[in-house]
This record gives C-alpha cells, structure tokens and sequence, in this order.
C-alpha cells in the first residue's frame, strides 16, 4: 500500500527516518515517498495494459512540479482543469498530447492556451462550451480533438462533495441528450468531437459504478457509430480508491479485471484513465507536532501545529485520516490502519489544530498512545488533495514539501514565509 512503515518502533519513509527529517526541516510538512508514486503509477499501468492506456495523472490531487516529473518521467500524460495546471504539467516536461483537459468554466485565455501548447483533448462539459471552442478553434483556423462528457446519471456512493456523475451535478451533459449533441456538432471542419468522457466521482471503492457508467455511455457510442458517426476515444475519467483505511480500495487489477472486458476490442483508438488519489493519497503523510495537550470538561485535546488550512479533507468532508506518533513504544506500533484500531494503554484524543474554527479538527475521540508536548504525530494518506488544497488561512504560511528517495530526502518545496504571505499584496 506504500513506503511508509515503522522500524524499531520510528517511522520511515522509505530508509528515511521521519523524525530525522523533521530534524532538519521543522513541522508541519508533507512527506512523500516517490518508490509509492511509481509503484502506485506502475500498477495502474500494468493492470490495464492489454488496452493500452493514455494515464493522464490527475495533477489536482499533488502538483508539484518534482513529481509530475517523476510521472511524466513515467510516461504519464496529465489530467488538467485550468491554465494553471497545464502551465505546471508543461513545466514538469509533461507532453501536451498526451493532456486532457476538462473542467466547467474554462476561459478563453485557458482555451487559447492550450491550443497553442497543442493539447490532446478538450473534454466537454455543456454545449456552450462546445460552441465556444468551435468558435475559436474556426477563428484560429486549428484543428484538435475534444471529447464529450457525459453525465451518465450513477451513483458512485462517495461523499456529496466529490459524486460528479449523478444527474443535477454541474458536469458533462445529461446522457439524454448526449447523443443528439453529438450528432449536431462532429461534423465541424476544426474541432473533431471524436471522444467520450466520464467521470463519475471520487473516490469509487468499487468497479461496479464504472461498469454501469460505461455500459450506459457505450450504448450512445453504439448508437452514433451505427450512423456513421467516429467515436474512436473512450476516457473513463479517475476516481480510484485508496487506501485510508487498510485494504479499503480495490487494486488496480481489480477494477482493470471488471473493466477491460467491457471496453477492449470496441474499436477505440484511445483509453484514457485519469487516475490521481490512487497514485498518490498513500504516497505521503503530513508530520505535525504536538504544541499541548489541554483537558477541558472530561476531554482530551491534542493540539497541534497543523490546521485545515495545511490539510481540508476531514472538515471538508469528514474524511478519516490515520494518525500515530512517529515515535512510539515498540508495543505501540500499529498493524494496520483502520477507524477502529485499538490495543491496551490508549487514551482518547480530539487532535485539533491552532485555527480559529470548530471545524479545525483532525480527528474526534482518536485513541491514540498517551502524547505529550513535543510529540511528532504523522496524519497519513495525504499525499492526495492535501497539499494542493492548502491555503493561507489565519496568515499562516504553506508548509514545506519533502520528497524521499530511499535514504535521500528533498526539500522540493520550501515553507513559505511572512514575506510570502504579503508578496502579492501592491503596497504603497
Ligand atoms: N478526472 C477528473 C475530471 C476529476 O475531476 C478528478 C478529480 C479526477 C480525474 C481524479 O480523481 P481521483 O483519481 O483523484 O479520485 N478533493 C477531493 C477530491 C476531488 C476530486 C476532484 N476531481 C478529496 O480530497 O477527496
């Protein structure tokens, strides 16, 4: 599941010491281990290799630059929502052909620019955007390739936040009305509407939600081909599990075995997969310090020096996030992660951060092993959304990012400071 285990009782990070790098780098920080990048990128790739698929890393869940490199380096090719994100997977030496590139709102500075960079597609998320994109794309007089999103309307059982593809959600077009759009807009001499998108939600802890999606978006691809029409691209989006829990998420070979049968020899050209939790939510932790404990009506509370600005996804949508000591008793050392884990000696804990609001808060009634001032404790699977949906919030600045390779580690983003804080801010 990844690199990160615990030796004579210390974690580490592949052969690195966590408390050793925490030594040299202050908390709060992200810890990534890159063996857990490949191997996670590698399994994806090898278990739906007999359809030869585009993996277009979703760059949203970590984006930082050493990393995407580390995929691109991979073959991977990237999943983008913005200029920005392909401004970054351009700078990561990732290839624009190998880029889709979807979202609801994409601007026409965006849609320029990923003309210029000669994207590999743009996939669609409602006729006006369609309308627009063949507008430019005629004005520019350049060709390229979009896909059409379609909302398959299915339930992918995962928290209201992150469920896309279920009717009244603000992505794709209704599977209602796809195939007329299709049919009234291929025929445009620049912008070739040859691909079908999904994306149903995040995380999907089971193949049986792509099944039924697919099903549903072959029938309409069926139905044009009858007629002529060249569907040759099928991207079925991201969404993979991870696992946060021990042996929550199915592998890659489980979802690749349910769904391979259904999608290879359909005469696509392209199978694009867009995986990016799966690649990354294990391959990091976020390490915190212990700033106090402070009982109050009956309580325990650990307080530490990371908040929900440096990690959203427990108040954002309840997540649960594994959370242990970096060092412990060798009697202490965990043999799985799981919302239940318990063992003799544990004591209850809130582990709250320093933000001013209730939500600020890792973990409720957490047992934990008895913490004290000083203490290190690692929040774990947060190699994906925690990062990248950090913020300033409260004026603090965004922790450093570390990435280990066996026994080496990297600084591959440095802690913000109080200048950064106020950098952009024209004064005077
Ligand atoms: N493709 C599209 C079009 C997406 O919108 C997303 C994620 C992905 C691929 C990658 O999904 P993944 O393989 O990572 O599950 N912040 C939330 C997750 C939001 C997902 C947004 N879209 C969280 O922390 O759980």
């Amino acid at each position: 599941m990844d690199r990160f285990e615990y030796r004579e009782g210390n974690l580490f990070c592949e052969d690195s010491s966590v408390a050793d790098i925490i030594g040299q780098v202050g908390t709060p920080v992200y810890i990534y281990s890159s063996q857990t990048f490949v191997e996670h990128y590698r399994k994806i790739a090898s278990a739906f290799s007999p359809v030869n698929p585009i993996i277009c890393y979703s760059i949203k869940c970590n984006s930082n630059i050493h990393i995407c490199r580390m995929l691109a380096g991979e073959g991977s090719g990237f999943d983008i929502v913005s200029g920005g994100e392909l401004f970054r997977a351009i700078q990561a030496g990732g290839d624009p052909a190998k880029m889709v590139y979807a979202g609801v709102g994409k601007t026409d500075s965006e849609i320029n620019q990923a003309l210029d960079a000669g994207i590999g597609w743009f996939n669609i998320e409602s006729v006006a955007e369609l309308e627009n994109i063949q507008c430019i794309t005629a004005d520019r007089k350049i060709v390229t390739r979009a896909a059409l999103r379609i909302n398959p309307d299915i339930d992918p059982k995962t928290h209201r936040h992150t469920a896309t593809g279920k009717k009244h959600s603000k992505f794709g077009v209704d599977i209602e009305e796809a195939e007329s759009i299709i049919r009234k807009y291929a025929k445009h001499p620049f912008l070739q509407l040859t691909g079908v998108h999904i994306h149903i939600g995040s995380p999907i802890n089971s193949a049986q939600p792509y099944i039924e999606a697919i099903t549903k978006v072959l029938a309409v691809i069926e139905s044009l081909r009858k007629d002529g029409f060249v569907i040759d691209t099928l991207d079925i989006g991201g969404g993979f599990g991870a696992d946060y829990v021990t042996n929550q998420a199915p592998l890659a070979e489980d979802y690749a075995k349910e769904i391979i049968p259904l999608i290879k020899d359909r005469g696509f050209k392209n199978i694009i997969l867009e995986p990016g939790r799966s690649i990354a939510a294990n391959a990091g932790i976020l390490v915190t310090r212990v700033l106090y404990i402070k009982e109050s009506a009956g309580k325990k509370f650990a307080i530490v020096d990371a908040g929900m600005n440096d990690l959203i996804r427990p108040v954002l949508y309840d997540a649960f996030h594994f959370i242990w000591p970096v060092n412990v008793d060798e009697k202490y050392v965990p043999n799985n992660r799981s919302e239940s884990f318990d063992m003799p000696g544990l004591v209850e804990y809130d582990v709250v951060g320093p933000i001013c609001e209730s939500g600020d808060c890792f973990a409720k009634a957490r047992k934990l092993p008895e913490l004290k001032r000083g203490d290190l404790l690692a929040i774990f699977s947060a190699g994906a959304y925690g990062f990248t949906m950090s913020s300033q919030y409260n004026s603090r600045p965004r922790v450093a990012e570390i990435l280990v390779r066996q026994n080496l580690s990297k600084l591959i983003r440095r802690r913000e400071t109080y200048q950064d804080l106020i950098s952009a801010e024209l004064l005077g």
